[in-house]
């Protein structure tokens, strides 16, 4: 057991850490600091914690880490990379039915004395967890279920669906109001269980109701409820680490939620209304032959065209995380590059399936930072370009979404590829991109189409080259 005036400065230690950790990671390369930093802080948390705040029941808490521990490893031994956005989301998830059962245990706990004014807080503070954790649970289990294709992406848009959100709002006010009045005299359990229940309704209907196209927004919100869900639980411990680490997470969340937004051209309150974007998950449209003529192309001539290139921008999308294409692609940089060919990077926000996910994929292949752009840093460069190369991307290089006013993704700003001289394309079949949109660009006259698995073929240019 170490003193209360430890743990306060281990608690503060941590915080500073956990600030620094988000600062490193705001940038490619001070991410990986970033990540000691916010390991070496919730050690110095962990260990303050265990040590200092708990005093009894070791062996319970021994167990927990050991269960907690094994699963965690074992889950990110084996997690792919195609799979992490799934993976956050149960961890999401995980982050809220912690917060609800602190909650249930806090009330419950006959050792928890609070009267008058300080009472009433604390059972506001109670509630908002619990209410908090409930929409964030729920909520992300369907964001998992949505991400990893168990749950259709295509929007639930019920008739009335506002109206049923607002009374759910109104319902949980209410309950709210009768849960304080109830705790006063010694009650309480009911609305609290009812308000569990509507926020668990809530969560569900508010992600069942977001479509495909707007998933982004929704794992970085869902992220951001996580963080405002641990703050809540930490009001109710009294845990001063706790509130202040779940409101970086919240606000961090809510910043990378804005973001997001800005990335798809969207208000934040038209997300949380639903309805953009259409399937989600790969589907092949019907009306497709009725866009026109492709043009295919074969991997020995994709090699003829990147050697005549001065100017080659390569588009990494999803699909060059499902192909593990990455190691491939650096290898044909580098053999460019040594050619003299000026080789970049164009990346969109939310390429791939969770923020970041792109460049997370060209890290781990060495890729050199300072050769990867932003969407913003690079969209009007796109009429120099000589070649560019759509890796397993669709989405994201969508000319529906500038062009067609009707279109589910309108407006979401793209990669305008095609205003280069000659756009490869590398993907399996004509099948969609997660917004479930037909792609015109696939039958532009200067779009060519590399079929195959992007690793397979990639393997052949690079052999080409
Ligand atoms: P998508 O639009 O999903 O397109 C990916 C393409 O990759 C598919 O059309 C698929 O076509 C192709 N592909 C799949 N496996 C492949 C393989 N092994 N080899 C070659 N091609 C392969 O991806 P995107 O352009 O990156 O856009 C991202 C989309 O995901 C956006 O709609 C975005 O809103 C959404 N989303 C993003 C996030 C975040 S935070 N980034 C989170 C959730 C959802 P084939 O099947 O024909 O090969």
């Amino acid at each position: 057991m170490i003193s209360a005036g430890i743990v306060t400065v281990s608690y503060i230690a941590a915080t500073v850490l956990f600030i620094l950790a988000l600062g490193g990671l705001s940038n490619q390369e001070t991410a990986r600091r970033g990540n000691w930093y916010g390991i070496a802080g919730m050690t110095i948390a962990l260990l303050a914690t265990v040590f200092g705040v708990v005093t009894q029941h070791y062996e319970l808490l021994l167990g927990a880490l050991l269960i907690g521990g094994s699963i965690g490893i074992v889950l990110a031994r084996r997690v792919q990379m195609t799979q992490m956005p799934e993976l956050v989301a149960s961890l999401h998830s995980l982050v809220g039915l912690a917060a609800v059962a602190v909650g249930f245990a806090n009330f419950m706990d006959p050792s928890v004395h609070h009267t008058g004014i300080e009472l009433t807080i604390h059972d506001i503070e109670t509630y908002l967890g619990i209410l908090i954790g409930a929409v964030t649970f729920s909520g992300s289990v369907i964001a998992f279920g949505k991400l990893s294709g168990r749950i259709g992406g295509k929007p639930l848009t019920l008739p009335g669906r506002h109206l049923f959100n607002l009374g759910l709002l109104l319902a949980a006010i209410w309950f709210g109001r009768e849960f304080v009045i109830q705790s006063a005299a010694d009650g309480g359990l009911e609305p609290l269980i009812i308000m569990t229940i509507i926020a668990l309704v809530f969560g569900i209907h508010m992600v069942m109701a977001i479509g495909g196209a707007d998933m982004p927004v929704v794992v970085s919100m869902l992220n951001s409820y996580s963080g405002w869900a641990a703050a809540a639980t930490g009001f109710m411990l009294e845990n001063d680490l706790l509130i202040v680490t779940g409101a970086l997470v919240g606000s961090s969340g809510a910043i990378l939620s804005y973001i997001m937004c800005r990335a798809m051209n969207r208000k934040f309150l038209a997300v949380i209304a639903g309805g953009f974007g259409t399937a989600g998950g790969t589907t092949v449209s019907s009306d497709a032959e009725q866009q026109g003529e492709i043009v295919p192309i074969e991997a020995h001539e994709t090699a003829a065209l990147l050697l005549a290139a001065k100017e080659v921008m390569i588009i990494p999308g999803y699909g060059m995380a499902v192909a593990q294409a990455q190691h491939t692609v650096f290898e044909i940089t580098k053999a460019l590059r040594a050619k003299r060919i000026n080789v970049r990077f164009g990346i969109h926000p939310v390429a791939g399936r969770m923020p970041g996910h792109m460049n997370v994929l060209l890290a781990e292949a060495k890729v050199p930072y300072d050769i990867v752009f932003e969407m913003d840093e690079i969209n009007d460069d796109f009429p120099d370009i000589d070649v560019s190369v759509v890796i397993g991307a669709n989405d994201i290089v969508n000319p529906s979404a500038l062009e067609e006013p009707n279109s589910p993704i309108a407006g979401m700003p793209v990669l305008e590829c095609w205003k280069g001289e000659t756009t490869i394309v590398l993907k399996r079949s004509m099948a969609t991109g997660y917004a479930g949109v037909q792609n015109p660009l696939f039958y532009k006259e200067n779009t060519r189409m590399l079929f195959g698995d992007a690793k397979d073929t990639l393997d052949v240019v690079l052999k080409a080259l």
